[in-house]
C-alpha cells in the first residue's frame, strides 16, 4: 500500500437489495494523477464514485482522504474538504440561471436567500471561470432550454471552479461532441499540471489511453487491477474489462434498401434548423454528423413533433403526415428514442417493465387483460437478457439501475414499438464496448426487418462504422451528403466545421 495516496479505499463493500454492488474495493488515487475507472455497464463505477462523496455510506470498507478517514459524509462536506465531483447524471436547477448553477452548491440553490451584490459578484466569477475554461456558455441562459451537451459544460465548470484537489468526473465526456471531449481533456491536462487528481471514469477508451496516468478496472464489483496506462492497450483495457476480446466493434449488415420510408423537405424552425430535407428507404441506417449544437438532435424533435415548426412537410411511406405532437409521431410510424434518457426517456421511480412496454400497451391489448400482465413481462425480460441489462429483476425501478443500464431499457422500449422509422439520438452514449455491439446488433435486426433507422452520433467512429449514408449539418443547415467511398473522417470535419468542399457542395 502507498504512504502517499490522496485518495485511498480498503476493502470497500456496498450493497442494493438484490445486488452486490461492490465488494471489497481497493482503490488508490496519488495527488496529481489522472486515475481512469473502468468497467462495464453496471461494474460499480458510480456507487464507488458516491461511497467517496458520501451520496451513498458503504457498508463496509474504509475511505481515507488526505491522511483522514472520512466518516459520515455527504456531498456537501466533501466538497468542503476539497473532493468535486461531476455526477453522471446531470442535476441541475433547470429553472435558474447557467451561471447561477455554476456558482451554486445544491443546498445554497433550494434557499434561494441571494441578494442583488451576491448575484453580481456570481455572475462575474461564473463568467471568469467559463472564459478561463474556453467554454462556449451563455451565462444568462436558462439552464432547462440547453441541450445536455451545454449542461454537462456547466457540471464541468461548476467542478474545476471549486479548485478541489481531487475532482472526480463520472462520464463527463458521455454528452460532449469530440471537439468538446478534446478540451475537456486539456483541461484535465492542465489541472494535472496543478497537482490536482482526477478520478476520470468514461466508456470512451481511448480519452482514457489519452489522458489517464494509470487506471483500474473494475468487474461485477470487484477491482481486477490498477495499470500503468503507458504499457497498457485499448485492447488490453477491453480484456481486463470484459473478460474476452471484441473483434468486431462496428458488424454492420447490408441489406438491399426497399421503398422510400421517410422523406423530409424543408422543415424549419426560425433560428434553430433551417431547410432540411432528407430521405430515407427501409433496411438504410441514415447517419446525423456534426457538433454538438448543429441542429440535429433539434432537427429530429421538430420531425417528431416535440419541438414546433414554421415549415416543411413529412411524408411517411409517401403520404403526407402532419405531426403536431410525439403521439402523432409514433401513430405515423416514426419512433424517437432521446438522447436525454433521464429528461425525457423513462420514469425512473417505474420498473424496467413498465418502462420497457410504455410505448407499446397498444400491441398488447388483443390479448386480454390477465394474459398481457404476463406477456409484457415476458417481453421485459426477454430483452433485458438480449440486452445483457443487469439487473435483479424486471420489477427494479428503472432509477436504481446504473447510467448504462437505464440507457439499455430506453432502447428496449423502443424496439418493442412496432415503427418503420427509428430515430435513435447517441444511441450508445454511456454504453460500454460490449454492449454497444449488442446496441449495433438490434440496429441490424431493425433493417433487416425492413425498418429504415436514422443515427444521430458524435462518435465519428461510431457513425461512419454503422451508416449507409451520412448527412452532416452545421449551424442548423445540411452541408453535406455522403456515401459509399466518400465517406471520411476528413470530409466529416470538414462539412461539420462549416466548410465547404466543391465536391460535396453539390
Ligand atoms: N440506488 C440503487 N438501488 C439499487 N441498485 C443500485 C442502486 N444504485 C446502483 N445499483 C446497482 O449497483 C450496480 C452498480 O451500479 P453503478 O451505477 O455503480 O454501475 P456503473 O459501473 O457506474 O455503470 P455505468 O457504466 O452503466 O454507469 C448495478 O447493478 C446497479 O443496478
Ligand atoms: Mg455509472
Amino acid at each position: 500500500m502507498e504512504k502517499n495516496a490522496l485518495l485511498r479505499l480498503v476493502n470497500v463493500t456496498k450493497r442494493f437489495p438484490g445486488v452486490l454492488a461492490l465488494d471489497k474495493v481497493n482503490l488508490e488515487v496519488r495527488p496529481g494523477e489522472v486515475h481512469g475507472l473502468v468497467g462495464e455497464n453496471g461494474a460499480g463505477k458510480s456507487t464507488i464514485i458516491k461511497a467517496i462523496t458520501g451520496a451513498h455510506s458503504a457498508d463496509e470498507g474504509e475511505v481515507w482522504f488526505d491522511g483522514l478517514k472520512l466518516e459520515q459524509m455527504s456531498p456537501h462536506k466533501s466538497m468542503e474538504i476539497g473532493i468535486a465531483c461531476i455526477y453522471q447524471e446531470l442535476n441541475q436547477i433547470p429553472h435558474m440561471t447557467v451561471y447561477e448553477n455554476i456558482f451554486l452548491g445544491r443546498e445554497e440553490l433550494s434557499l434561494k436567500k441571494i441578494g442583488w451584490t451576491d448575484r453580481a459578484r456570481m455572475r462575474k466569477e461564473s463568467i471568469a471561470a467559463i472564459k478561463s475554461l474556453g467554454l462556449d456558455l451563455d451565462p444568462d441562459a436558462e439552464v432547462g432550454a440547453l441541450g445536455v451537451g451545454k449542461q454537462q459544460l456547466i457540471e464541468i465548470a461548476r467542478a474545476v471552479r471549486t479548485n478541489a484537489r481531487l475532482i472526480i468526473m463520472d462520464e463527463p465526456t458521455a454528452a460532449l461532441s469530440e471537439r468538446e471531449a478534446n478540451q475537456l481533456l486539456g483541461i484535465i491536462k492542465d489541472l494535472r499540471s496543478k497537482g490536482h487528481a482526477i478520478i476520470y471514469v468514461s466508456h470512451r477508451l481511448h480519452e482514457v489511453k489519452a489522458v489517464c496516468d494509470r487506471i483500474t478496472v473494475l468487474r461485477d464489483g470487484k477491482t481486477v487491477e490498477t495499470r500503468e496506462v503507458g504499457t497498457t492497450s485499448i485492447d488490453d483495457i477491453v480484456k481486463l474489462m470484459v473478460g474476452r476480446e471484441i473483434t468486431n466493434k462496428y458488424p454492420k449488415v447490408k441489406v438491399e434498401i426497399g421503398k422510400e420510408m421517410l422523406r423530409v423537405e424543408g422543415l424549419s424552425r426560425k433560428g434553430v434548423i433551417d431547410g432540411i430535407s432528407f430521405k430515407i428507404h427501409a433496411g438504410e441506417v441514415l447517419g446525423f454528423a456534426g457538433l454538438v449544437g448543429s441542429g440535429r438532435t433539434e432537427t429530429m424533435r421538430a420531425l417528431t413533433g416535440a419541438d414546433p415548426v414554421d415549415a416543411g412537410k413529412i411524408f411517411v411511406e409517401g403520404k403526407e403526415v402532419h405531426i403536431k405532437n410525439p403521439r402523432d409521431s409514433i401513430n405515423a410510424g416514426i419512433a424517437f428514442l432521446t438522447e436525454d434518457r433521464k429528461g425525457q426517456g423513462l420514469v425512473l421511480i417505474q420498473t424496467i417493465e413498465f418502462n420497457s412496454t410504455l410505448v407499446n400497451l397498444k400491441n398488447f391489448k388483443h390479448f386480454g387483460p390477465l394474459l398481457d400482465l404476463k406477456y409484457l413481462k415476458l417481453i421485459a425480460e426477454e430483452k433485458v437478457e438480449e440486452l445483457k441489462t443487469r439487473t435483479p429483476s424486471v420489477n427494479q425501478a428503472a432509477g436504481n439501475l446504473s447510467g448504462g443500464n437505464q440507457q439499455k431499457v430506453v432502447i428496449a422500449k423502443w424496439l418493442l414499438s412496432k415503427s418503420k422509422v427509428f430515430i435513435i439520438d447517441e444511441p450508445t452514449r454511456g454504453i460500454d464496448v460490449g454492449a454497444k455491439v449488442e446496441v449495433y446488433n438490434l440496429v441490424n435486426e431493425l433493417i433487416k426487418n425492413g425498418a429504415a433507422v436514422i443515427m444521430v452520433s458524435s462518435e465519428m467512429d461510431e457513425c461512419i462504422g454503422m451508416s449507409d449514408r451520412i448527412m452532416v449539418m452545421y449551424e442548423g443547415k445540411v452541408t453535406a451528403e455522403l456515401k459509399g467511398d466518400e465517406i471520411s473522417q476528413e470530409k466529416i470535419m470538414f462539412a461539420a466545421s462549416g466548410l465547404q468542399s466543391e465536391k460535396s457542395a453539390a
